[in-house]
């Protein structure tokens, strides 16, 4: 174990991470159900699904063998000029779970690569009919990826100052907390009706890396509603709030509208390999179509399509479709909402937000919230001496556990976060 710090130390660079003043990453050598074991021999509970892709749980049977499966067909092929049976069998699929507008799957190989590719659809669909749209709206507080283009529309600010002026512009709109609603629409109305709005992108019901911030279904709808009255295009990117996060299959089931561009990655494999999808309706695709060949959507990843994550994302999907997935979900958010339930009056929280197999405990700090809050760090040290491994934002405290999580489990996380709160009394 010490062997491998020292490797890690001499030659890794970790993400997210202040390497001169970080502690040891913890070493881990399996990972199974809800569990992930140490190198000396200590056991974990991944609370935040290994940020927040695990749907199932670690070495997940009916995955392993897709995987095992697939590897004895093709590995991986060249995804244009070519094609495979499971990324053809995935498109469909995929196709089919989303609301019947949805017709296109583009391929690409995790959250942000999703993005960039539902961006230049939008921009290119303008820019192929000759219409001169250029800004995009987001939402302040969004978090789109780490790629420029997913920067320049996501939150500005300390993560990715050192970049900004490479960032195309973009008209933000405040977040829509439930007394500000109106007023937020209000905004939205004058920047949609400018010709030059190209498109807005929200992470519908749940912006996560804002800490899990929650706003209504009835503001999206009528948001939605807006945009489309003003041929502003709609990009949601559910790449964290898709396969059942919110407790429906995707948070655009709780509304009726239905967006022309939908992101989706982290649960689309299980959590077990990277892939990234964007899926467009007809219209949208139709404007690529022409005897010219630069109106074609010029863009692709060398792993594009790859076969092992495209059979991964099928398994998956029977997964999904089996009965136990709607029980798992439904069971996880009623445990989450009799525990937030029973902090609401806890002096040390401030709020506690929940929405299906996604609960946070925003904790009580002088000043505002922050994603360095002291709090953060004491919390994560605390929560590691107790066997579980949750990252909170800032002085935000969450559970996204892997479906698997049994009841006792959930307990055990449950009295992690009392424990906290009482810890820092
Ligand atoms: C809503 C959303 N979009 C995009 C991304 C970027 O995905 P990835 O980290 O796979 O690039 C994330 C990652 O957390 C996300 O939460």
């Amino acid at each position: 174990m010490a062997d491998l710090l020292q490797k890690d130390r001499n030659y890794v660079w970790h993400p997210f991470t202040q390497m001169q003043t970080a502690p040891d990453p913890l070493v881990i050598v399996k990972a199974d159900g809800a569990t992930l074991y140490t190198a000396d021999g200590k056991e974990y509970l991944d609370c935040n699904s290994s940020w927040w892709v695990t749907l199932h749980g670690h070495n997940q049977p009916h995955l392993k063998q897709a995987l095992l499966n697939q590897f004895e067909q093709i590995d991986h092929v060249i995804f244009a000029g070519a094609t495979h049976p499971k990324a053809i069998e995935l498109a469909e699929r995929v196709v089919g779970l989303l609301p019947d507008n949805f017709r296109k799957v583009f391929f690409s190989d995790d959250g942000s690569t999703s993005v960039e590719v539902a961006i230049k659809m939008v921009f290119q669909f303008w820019h192929n009919q000759s219409i001169d749209k250029k800004r995009i709206v987001a939402l302040e507080g969004a978090y789109h990826g780490d790629t420029f283009g997913a920067m320049s529309i996501s939150q500005r600010g300390y993560f990715n100052a050192p970049f900004e002026h490479l960032f195309f512009e973009v008209d933000y709109l405040p977040f829509p907390y439930k007394q500000k609603e109106e007023e937020v629409l209000i905004a939205a109305e004058k920047l949609f009706a400018s010709d030059e709005c190209a498109a807005i992108i929200v992470e519908p019901l749940v912006q996560g890396s804002a800490g899990m911030m929650m706003y209504s279904p009835s503001f999206l709808e009528r948001l939605v509603a807006l945009a489309k009255s003003y041929q502003v295009l709609v990009i949601f990117d559910e790449v964290m709030t898709g396969w059942g996060r919110t407790g429906k299959l995707f948070a655009m089931n709780y509304i009726d509208s239905t967006p022309d561009i939908v992101c989706l990655s982290k649960g689309l494999t299980g959590g077990v390999l990277p892939l990234g999808l964007t899926v467009a309706t007809e219209a949208i695709y139709t404007a690529f179509l022409s005897p010219i060949k630069t109106k074609a959507l010029l863009h692709g990843h060398s792993f594009t399509g790859n076969a092992l994550a495209c059979a991964v994302a099928c398994a998956n999907i029977d997964l999904i479709e089996a009965t136990s997935f709607k029980e798992s979900i439904h069971r996880i958010s009623e445990q989450h909402a009799a525990f937030g339930d029973s902090l609401i009056t806890h002096p040390k929280v401030q709020e506690v937000r929940q929405m299906g197999t996604i609960i946070a405990v925003e904790i009580k700090v002088s000043g505002s919230s922050s994603y360095f809050a002291e709090i953060r760090d004491i919390a994560y040290q605390y929560f590691i001496s107790n066997g579980l491994l949750i990252r909170p934002l800032g002085n935000i405290v969450f559970l996204n556990p892997p479906y698997c999580v049994t009841n006792e489990e959930l307990s055990r996380m449950y009295d992690g976060i009392r424990g906290l709160l009482s810890h820092i009394e």
